[in-house]
């Protein structure tokens, strides 16, 4: 059963989706005699913890009651209020998916609580705790963003026709998919040549739940996309980041910066904009996760880079040929199979008419 009450924490946790970044998603449920009497989730950043939330909305006396927690939390001998809580609460057993990965917490709940008799049992469904909170993980170690890379293709590999129309590759079902994606994630990237051909809005739009939407970051070395396009339609809801280069025209930059976007300048090398220092500047602004959406440049240039870590490709079954149409992963490429990049932990499942494929990049 502690599975279950475990992978129910997990479900849970995933309502602080988009609000809770930089900090991990939690879930916590309280059990008492084979009955779940309190549950609880961190709702967005700064927001009172799971599961503070999940013994205050127990519908009984927590005391005796086992506490299930998806990931350790922050504690230190210091969270005196902290500690009291859970000893008046009269909980005698706490169960953790994950330690917490940041140094100075791993292990310190069992360290603090088991002296004053409370029992805690780590690494209940680890796996599954640990891929909630991967973004959380990598931040924490890395300090740079988790980057997803998700694309919709053709069952003969092409990414749009080859006029470059893209709407839409995949079914309705994945399409949704991409909105998850988008309300997990802290930002969302495309290429210029994306916005000038599909003029996206890269919001989220989910129904029945509240939207957060990613930050939209655009990389346009010289600022050529039109004053007029949907990223550029900023407001308090939606933001957007310019990555440009540090030789673009100032009368461009002014009239991108009067939009309301930002722009961020980069330094080129070799005629393009480094993503290592993209990324580095988008761990230094707090984003925690980013999500790379394309187009075929785009995608090449951070594959190039090394800096995905997980990725998805939404498989359409359809065939629309063309030498011209572009494929995934442009770029010029690899010379032999032996160098090509390699997915481990890889799995897929049928959405609507297509195949949803993840995989991580092999370090
Ligand atoms: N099916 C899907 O899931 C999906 C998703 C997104 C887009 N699309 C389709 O993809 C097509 C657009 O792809 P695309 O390859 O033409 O355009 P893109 O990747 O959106 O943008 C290309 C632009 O980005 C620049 N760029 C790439 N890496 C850079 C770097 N490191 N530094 C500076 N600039 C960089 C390129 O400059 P350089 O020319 O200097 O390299 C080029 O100007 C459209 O037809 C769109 O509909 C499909």
């Amino acid at each position: 059963m502690n599975e279950v009450y475990m992978d129910m924490a997990i479900e849970i946790a995933n309502g602080g989706s988009g609000f809770v970044n930089p900090d991990p998603l939690v879930g916590a449920i309280v059990v008492k005699e084979g009955r779940i009497i309190g549950q609880g989730y961190y709702k967005a950043y700064g927001c009172e913890k799971a599961e503070i939330d999940a013994i205050k909305n127990s519908v009984e006396s927590t005391k005796d009651g086992e506490l299930f927690i998806n990931i350790e939390p922050e504690l230190s001998i210091e969270d005196k209020s902290y500690i009291d809580f859970i000893l008046n609460s009269g909980i005698k057993k706490i169960y953790l998916g994950m330690e917490n990965p940041k140094s100075g917490f791993k292990g310190q709940m069992r360290k603090i609580l088991s002296h004053l008799g409370i029992e805690v049992v780590y690494n209940i469904l680890k796996e599954k705790c640990e891929e909630l909170n991967e973004i959380y993980t990598h931040y924490v170690n890395k300090g740079t963003p988790y980057v997803f890379t998700k694309w919709a293709m053709t069952l003969d590999g092409k990414l749009a026709s080859r006029t470059g129309d893209s709407k839409w590759i995949s079914s309705e079902k994945s399409l949704e998919f991409v909105h998850y994606l988008r309300q997990r994630v802290a930002a969302i990237m495309v290429g210029e040549n994306t916005v000038k051909v599909d003029n996206p809005l890269l919001t989220t739009r989910l129904k029945g739940i509240t939207i957060s939407n990613p930050l939209r970051v655009i990389v346009s070395k010289y600022g050529d996309i039109p004053l007029d396009s949907n990223v550029l339609k900023v407001d308090d809801n939606v933001k957007t980041l310019i990555v440009a280069s540090t030789k673009i025209d100032e009368k461009k930059e002014k009239e991108i910066i009067s939009t309301g976007a930002e722009i961020l300048k980069i330094e080129e090398v070799d005629g393009k904009l480094p993503f290592k220092e993209i990324v580095k500047l988008l761990g230094e602004k707090n984003i925690d996760s980013l999500y790379i959406e394309g187009g075929s440049s785009l995608l090449a240039s951070a594959f190039e880079s090394g800096i995905v870590n997980k990725v998805y490709v939404a498989i359409a079954p359809k065939i629309i040929g063309g030498q011209n149409a572009v494929t995934p992963v442009g770029g010029l490429g690899i010379e032999k199979m032996n160098d090509a990049i390699r997915l481990k932990k890889v799995s897929h499942e049928i959405v609507g008419d297509d195949v949803i494929f993840k995989g991580y990049i092999a370090e």
